[in-house]
């Protein structure tokens, strides 16, 4: 058995063989994989160890926004390493500061001022679940049956589709709903009429639910692994007013929306209260993420500790 470092390069029948070997991968039957080994990746263009070229359309797994290896991130990537890498989260340092004072700045009409990060998205939208419980003093939480949110527990349960049934019965206080969807219309109307049938379901959760019990309704803009399901125009405002007539947090998820005209969220004017994003921040160079809040949010925590951290 041969052993390698770091600064070795394994053939191509070295890495199909350690993968499946040595590497669970996710959300696959391990017996049926063969691994296709990339030595390279420039733009949207990976090679293959055989020397096939192969065009990434989807960007990774949509989050590599930048293309794969452009100069600049690979040198600021490079001279970040040289400077603090780390400080423990009480400290400051001016990568965190001034990557918060950027999001804030471009976050959805400057609305959101305060971020908290994370190195995915799961735990950003597990965060974001905390950090509404917090705020609110509520519990349940309501997101669509159409939708991803992560696959650690918490974000798992509150993923409405077949992913989320082995972490179950996963956390609890997490209610599912269904959202607009024109192809095949769960209110049967058509995709142009569906916002009002769709709000009108939606009230009738939180009616049964008990609107006081509620914290938060977390959405993808688009849901996107559901489907890419565009939202019909007045759905999102709806689902806004809805929240802000209970006294519940709207968050948006922007894990795969974000990045792109900056938000999601944008392309209909609505402003959430809370919101995550991952993927698109750093194209996927380096594991980052985070929870961006509004100032009321924020505000809950000057004088109470904020519950959450990572290292
Ligand atoms: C909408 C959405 N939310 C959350 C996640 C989870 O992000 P991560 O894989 O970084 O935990 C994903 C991943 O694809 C996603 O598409």
């Amino acid at each position: 058995m041969s052993s390698v470092t770091r600064s070795e390069t394994l053939s191509a029948a070295t890495i199909r063989e350690w993968t499946r070997a040595h590497v669970l991968v996710s959300w696959s039957e391990q017996g049926r994989l063969s691994p296709i080994p990339i030595v390279e990746a420039h733009g949207s263009t990976l090679r293959a160890a055989d020397g096939s070229t192969y065009l990434d359309f989807s960007s990774g797994l949509i989050n590599v926004n930048l293309g794969h290896g452009h100069p600049k991130v690979v040198r600021a990537i490079q001279e970040q390493a040289a400077r603090p890498c780390y400080v423990t989260s009480s400290f400051g340092s001016d990568s965190r500061a001034a990557l918060a004072r950027a999001l804030h700045e471009v976050s959805p009409s400057g609305a959101l001022t305060k971020t908290l990060f994370t190195t995915g998205g799961g735990e950003a939208n597990e965060n974001a679940i905390k950090i509404a419980r917090m705020v609110t003093g509520r519990h349940k939480i309501l997101t669509a049956y159409r939708s991803f949110h992560g696959a650690t527990y918490g974000a798992a349960t509150a993923s409405g589709d077949k992913r989320r049934w082995a972490a179950e019965p996963g956390i609890p206080g997490v209610v599912h709903f269904f959202g607009p969807y024109p192809y095949r219309s769960p209110f049967e109307v058509a995709p142009e009429h569906e916002a009002g049938p769709a709000l009108r379901h939606l009230e009738g959760v939180i009616m049964y639910e008990g609107a006081d019990n509620i914290a938060a309704i977390l959405l993808e803009l688009v849901p996107g692994t559901n489907g890419v399901i565009v939202p019909p125009d007045g759905y999102l405002q709806g689902v806004r007013d809805i929240c802000t007539r209970h006294g519940i947090l709207l968050i948006f998820d922007e894990v795969m929306t974000g990045f792109g005209r900056w938000w999601g969220s944008e392309h209909w004017s609505v402003v959430p209260d809370i919101m995550t994003f991952v993927k698109g921040v750093t194209s996927g160079y380096v594991p980052l993420g985070g929870v961006s809040v509004s100032p009321a949010v924020a505000a809950h925590f000057d004088t109470r500790t904020l519950w959450a951290g990572l290292t």
